[in-house]
């Protein structure tokens, strides 16, 4: 079995999908209310920080998927007695325990996830030393961890690689360190941040990542008893302390997701409400999904976006830290860019390799041509990087079924909105990895009264 459609399988088991394929009878509008719970993206890295109390953590709107399932599995592998569910949305952690993990424990949930490099720090402050097996997560073209490593190794940590994975160790402890990437990493910026709060002395990271959830992770950190400073021009300044406590955190909302129901509901020329989405965390997201034509109605729980209507206008974008245009966001909205009239470009700057899902829309009668080295010239707002691509979408066009195999997360769930936007029958399989990212999908698409069963 290819890792993939097992990785696919797996997630599906863990959110307890019925099987891996769902049939879509398309050309339906989804209309309806459905519930944003906390952002995978923030949710996963503070189940992380909670290895760093001393006291149990309360963590809640948390989204049942299966990241939150692997990091889960996880942390029990570390000793971390775990309460509460994620069907309930209230996780509590704790953390007395914690001891050396079993490698048989860790290497069942290898390749599962990219959340693992994320225990280096934790795991060296209390237990001196760190395994960590080979990363998952999406495939979207080479995701190093060049940034982290280095930074480990500022703060005094010995790296070694080894075939199974990194094994960490900080014989003379750690201590702060001066930092700087060369480019802002999510999640080497959450490595410095859960590392830095507890060693000898102060840390000073340079060009640092500011997205909402980095902020939210700082938010619970800072609960715990941590010193950060945000400063300006992407730096940020982190004062180890002796120890830390648990935290009670509501998570911030997953932005991602309520993009991706967004465009769901423009591309449908349906009309969704993400309770649980704020405004202040979307802007960026906001501004496209109007120039493109898209209505929205900011309510005090919540935004409805809509079809208002008339045609599509077609968009330049180019994907980018924030506050820019998020790379998750580009995947749904294309679908969305099919329907308008005219030809639209997606500059795609974060990733190396993230149209890989187009082929699959082209299949379906999409019009959309990828260039793998980018485009040159035109006027850019973001600085060209050499794995840049685009993708250039010329509509309106007509969607019919297909069968579909989604490749990744949020491919994935475009792929999703693809088999609903078209006319006849589509079969989706692999969707197992939508269930890595997005809750509840399930029993979402029923309440919005998408036509779909599962083949089983
Ligand atoms: N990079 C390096 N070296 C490193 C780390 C990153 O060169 O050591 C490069 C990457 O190759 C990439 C860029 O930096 O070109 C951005 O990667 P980043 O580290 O910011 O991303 P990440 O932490 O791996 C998180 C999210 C992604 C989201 C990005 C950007 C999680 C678990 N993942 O990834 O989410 O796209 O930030 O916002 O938080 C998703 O949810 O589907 C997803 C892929």
């Amino acid at each position: 079995m290819n890792s993939l459609l097992q990785d696919a399988q797996m997630a599906a088991r863990r959110v307890g999908l019925p099987s891996d394929t769902i049939v879509i009878n398309g050309g339906r509008p989804l209309r309806g209310t459905i519930d944003v719970r906390g952002a995978k993206n923030l949710v996963t890295k503070a189940m992380v920080a909670s290895l760093l109390g001393d006291t149990k953590s309360i963590l809640r709107d948390v989204p049942d998927i299966s990241d939150v399932h692997v990091v889960a599995s996880l942390l029990e592998a570390h000793g971390v007695t775990i309460s509460g569910s994620a069907e309930t949305g209230i996780l509590i952690f704790d953390p007395s325990n914690v001891a050396s993990a079993n490698s048989a424990e860790i290497d069942a949930l290898s390749g599962s996830s990219r959340i693992p490099i994320l225990f280096c720090g934790p795991l060296l402050h209390r237990l001196g030393h760190a395994f960590i097996p080979d990363l998952g997560g999406c495939r979207i073209g080479d995701r190093p961890i060049d940034f982290h490593l280095d930074a480990l190794r500022k703060f005094g940590a010995v790296v070694d690689k080894l075939p199974s994975g990194i094994d960490i160790s900080a014989p003379n402890g750690l201590h702060g360190a001066k930092i700087e990437f060369a480019y802002p990493s999510v999640g080497a910026t959450e490595q410095v941040l859960l590392t830095a709060v507890r060693v000898k002395g102060t840390t000073e990271l340079k060009n640092a990542a500011i997205e909402p959830e980095i902020m939210d992770l700082i938010a619970v950190l800072q609960k715990m008893g941590a010193i950060i400073s945000v400063e300006p021009n992407r730096v940020i300044l982190i004062e180890g302390v002796d120890s830390l406590k648990g935290y009670d955190h509501r998570a911030l909302f997953d932005r991602n997701e309520a993009a991706s129901w967004a465009s769901a509901a423009l591309a449908t020329g349906g009309d969704i409400t993400c309770k649980g989405a704020k405004q202040q965390d979307m802007m960026t997201f906001l501004n496209v999904f109007r120039k493109i034509g898209g209505a929205f109605d900011i309510e005090d729980d919540g935004i409805r976006f809509y079809h208002p209507g008339g045609d599509l206008k077609p968009v330049v974008i180019e994907t980018d830290v924030h506050p820019g245009f998020m790379t998750d966001w580009q995947q749904p909205l294309i679908i969305a860019l099919t329907q308008a009239i005219g030809t639209s470009i997606v500059h795609e700057t974060v990733y190396e390799d993230r149209f890989g899902f187009t082929d699959a829309l082209v299949e379906m009668g999409a019009n959309i041509q990828v260039h793998k080295h980018g485009l040159e010239g035109g006027e850019r707002r973001v600085p060209r990087r050499p794995l840049e691509q685009a993708a250039v979408i010329t509509g309106p066009t007509k969607l019919h079924g297909s069968e579909i195999v989604v490749p990744d997360l949020r491919g994935g769930f475009s792929h999703l909105i693809a088999a609903l936007t078209a006319d006849g029958r589509s079969t989706v399989s692999n969707v197992g990895l939508i269930g890595r990212g997005y809750g509840d999908f399930v029993a979402k698409l029923e309440k919005l009264g998408a036509d779909f069963s599962f083949e089983v």
